[in-house]
């Protein structure tokens, strides 16, 4: 089968193929999680007080309440953009947009769950605020997918997608993370395509700067939770820290890499692209973490590559199928693991703390 032969095969026609992508449960995709509520309600942000009140003003001050709005641009000259599109970079945009929904829409159940299960008002008003932005982001993707006549039924997905528990440390060193890379993630494709006009070929770039500052400021709010319990960020504690931020990179990494085309498109490169997120996510997470990835210890990119070239062997081996293409993928699995836990037993930097938690989006 020719490139072209397969990316029409795979080729998302309609909002239930749209729909059944968005609820795929693999190592890459996005998740729903759900959690211990009790143990939500129980947050004491008195040590971080004054911080937290400052955030919540922000919040209560809105200032993207009037971001989400869609103008002209969306209909016929974006249509006109996607048709000069070849059909391997639309599908990877279209895979790129329903990953996108999929992971604003789990923070936005997320937070809404808890929100509903709490008491604790500073941990409700948080929550309710989180949950009011992501479902505008979600909602603000979606309709860019109905304009290909593939938008997906959120209550749908909400309702039959496999949800994952995590305890509250987990969701907050995971969530942290996913916020935090999120922005970095958008205001580097923002700046690039601020620098490069030309290569803008959908009009949603252009709400990425506004829009990451929110998820600037709902990863704020994980680290100031998370201060206000130093326990969480000591001791044994470090190594869950050091897996999920192995884990949020290297999923980022494979991912990115799979498909390669829509970085290429914008005039960047896959493996550019994520060291520099890399970087400022690294940057950023020194608020809150004390020990930090080496990203450009050779050993560690070379880890990474190896992770991208398993998986791109895994996906060949499960479409041989039978039972050779079942030894390999084993073969491939086993070779995974231990790649993952070579990197995860790479020297890390360590950092004392700052003072002051809170940071400026100012990448
Ligand atoms: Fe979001
Ligand atoms: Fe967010």
């Amino acid at each position: 089968m020719s490139a072209v032969d397969a990316t029409t095969a795979n080729a998302i026609a309609s909002s239930e193929e749209a729909g059944r992508k968005a609820k795929e449960s693999t190592l890459l995709t996005p998740r729903f999680y759900t959690t211990d509520f009790k143990a939500m309600d129980r947050i004491d942000v008195a040590p971080i007080r004054a911080e937290w009140d400052a955030m919540m003003a922000e919040y209560e001050g809105d200032n993207n309440h009037d971001h989400f709005q869609r103008t002209p641009e969306f209909g016929v000259e974006a249509q006109a953009q996607m048709a000069r599109m070849s059909p391997e970079l639309r599908q990877e945009f279209l895979e790129f947009l329903i990953s996108s929904v999929t992971s604003e829409f789990s923070g936005c159940i997320l937070y809404n769950e808890i929100q509903k299960n709490v008491s604790n008002p500073d941990v409700k008003a948080l929550m309710r605020y989180m949950a009011r932005d992501e479902s505008r982001h979600a909602g603000f993707i979606n309709q860019s997918l109905k304009d290909f006549g593939i938008g997906i039924d959120l209550g749908d997905l909400k309702r039959t997608k496999a949800y994952t528990y995590f305890k509250p440390k987990y969701i907050f060193y995971a969530t942290y993370l996913s916020e935090k890379i999120g922005y970095a993630r958008y205001i580097t494709i923002f700046r690039q395509l601020e620098r490069n006009p030309d290569k803008r070929f959908h009009p949603i770039f252009k709400w990425f700067e506004r829009w990451c500052n929110d998820e600037f400021r709902h990863g704020e709010s994980f680290a100031l939770i998370m201060r206000s319990q130093p326990h969480l960020l000591r001791g044994a504690n470090t190594l869950w820290i050091r897996f999920f931020l192995l884990a949020v990179y290297a999923t980022m990494y494979v991912r990115d890499h799979t498909r390669p085309m829509l970085k290429n498109a914008m005039g960047l490169d896959a493996t550019t692209y994520d060291y520099e997120v890399f970087r400022i996510t690294t940057e950023i997470s020194k608020q809150v973490f004390p020990v930090s990835l080496d990203t450009d210890h050779p050993a560690f990119r070379a880890g990474l590559a190896r992770l991208f070239e398993l998986s791109t062997r895994m996906e060949a081996a499960k479409a041989r199928g039978g039972l050779v293409g079942k030894l390999q993928q084993t073969g491939l699995a086993v070779a995974g693991f231990f790649t993952f836990a070579r990197l995860y037993l790479l020297p890390v930097k360590q950092h004392a703390l700052p003072h002051q938690v809170r940071m400026a989006p100012a990448w």
